[in-house]
């Protein structure tokens, strides 16, 4: 007989968070909180959408096969990683403006993710001084947009690392900015525009405009790009000022070395897919790497990085912390991911909108939704560690072969 509470029924959950069931759930709240424009910048994917669809379709051409009678009563999904221990193999990927979306987005995802013993990485393009996101959750990982300018870059490292962060984050996926239509077409940029059409959306979305936006005015002032650079960056909301963007086609290996040099504690390189590339991070001295196509918003086409995942652990060794982001929205996809040779993975938009649909309580029950699909799934496939997790569970469902029989 079935006894297990379904997450719905699960007595800690809230009241007003038990109609949450997946991360899915979460999109189909902050669509109806969130103004469009803000919707549709988190939701969005570069020119067709080709990645992001990807991202998605990459987990569906995998499957398991299960193992029984294994007694996995005393299943943990934690994981070392980096020096420390996590309480499940998943954190928030970086998003941009969060602080948008939710009053305080950025400090309600760290507090979240430190509360439930996962990292979250603050995005360099937030609107909070990373300062206060750092001393109110020391864990924090900051990622950083850097140019290819070493005066910039020198006074960012010191400030990140005057502000105490032990992780830093470097996204190098950003060259050019991507063409991000449905932006446009949504009314979206930064600085927003003010405009008739602004002050619709935010009439027609008054708990949004109330409860984040001028609450945010009233005890903050207007938000700005605090963290792009040393210094403080555009206001959210401007009709004449131009946001600076720095000299990030510029950017390059060499840069990567001065940063290594500068930055003495833990660097994390994000944004890669080549196999080359990813050796090269290594062999500069990076801790770890996130394999990523930045959740389908940079060139539109790149591939799933689920697909490049194996060649890219062959290249730098199974000891190396590969992790990866873009397309995780369940268990079977976290366990999907660690089976083809990833440390850890980041999921980004389902907390954003966890965070804009239900604050920090509402990312908390995002966290325990996807740590019980974790945990169910594991003894689901009769493993009781994340270490037991391997490429021979899974099969390509296109040649049903093994991943591992797909590489060599
Ligand atoms: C920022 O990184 C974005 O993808 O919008």
């Amino acid at each position: 007989m079935e006894t297990r509470l379904s997450p719905g029924a699960r007595p800690t959950a809230p009241p007003g968070l038990r109609k949450f069931l997946s991360l899915q759930d979460f999109e189909t709240g902050a669509r109806r909180h969130l103004p469009r424009p803000l919707f549709e910048y988190i939701a969005g994917g570069a020119e067709d959408s080709a990645s992001l669809h990807d991202n998605r379709a990459a987990f569906s051409e995998f499957g398991f096969v299960t193992r029984v009678l294994r007694n996995v009563s005393g299943r943990s999904q934690a994981v070392d990683l980096l020096g420390r221990r996590y309480a499940s193999p998943f954190g928030i990927a970086p998003m941009g403006i969060s602080a948008l979306s939710a009053y305080r987005g950025d400090l309600v995802q760290a507090r979240a993710a430190a509360a439930e013993g996962v990292p979250m990485i603050m995005s360099g393009s937030s609107l909070i001084p990373l300062e206060e996101v750092i001393a109110a959750a020391p864990e924090t990982w900051f990622q950083a947009y850097l140019p290819g300018e070493t005066a910039k870059i020198e006074a960012l490292i010191d400030r990140v690392d005057r502000a105490g962060v032990k992780t830093l984050v470097l996204t190098v996926d950003t060259a050019v900015l991507a063409n991000r239509e449905n932006n446009v077409r949504a009314g979206f940029s930064t600085p927003l525009r003010p405009g008739l059409r602004l002050a619709w959306e935010g009439l027609t979305h008054p708990r949004w405009t109330i409860g984040t936006f001028l609450r945010t005015i009233m005890a903050h002032g207007m938000p700005h790009f605090e963290n792009s650079y040393a210094t403080r960056g555009a206001p959210i909301l401007s009709s004449r000022v131009a946001r600076d963007f720095g000299a990030k086609d510029h950017l390059d290996w060499e840069h990567l070395a001065l940063i290594r040099r500068r930055w003495k504690r833990t660097l994390v390189v994000k944004g890669l897919m080549h196999h080359e590339d990813a050796r090269k991070v290594r062999d500069m001295g990076a801790d770890g790497l996130i394999v990523s196509n930045h959740g389908g918003r940079q060139l539109d086409g790149t591939v799933s990085p689920l697909r490049v995942l194996p060649e890219v652990v062959r290249a730098v060794g199974a000891d190396f912390p590969v992790m990866m982001d873009s397309g995780i929205r369940r268990g079977t996809d976290v366990l999907k991911a660690l089976a083809l040779g990833a440390k850890f993975v980041f999921v980004g938009r389902p907390f954003n909108y966890a965070a804009a649909a239900a604050g920090e309580e509402g990312v908390r029950h995002a966290i325990r939704i996807l740590a019980d699909e974790v945990q169910r799934d594991l003894g689901l496939l009769g493993l009781s560690s994340i270490s037991e997790v391997h490429g021979a569970q899974l099969r390509d469902l296109a040649s049903r072969k093994h991943p591992t029989q797909l590489q060599t």
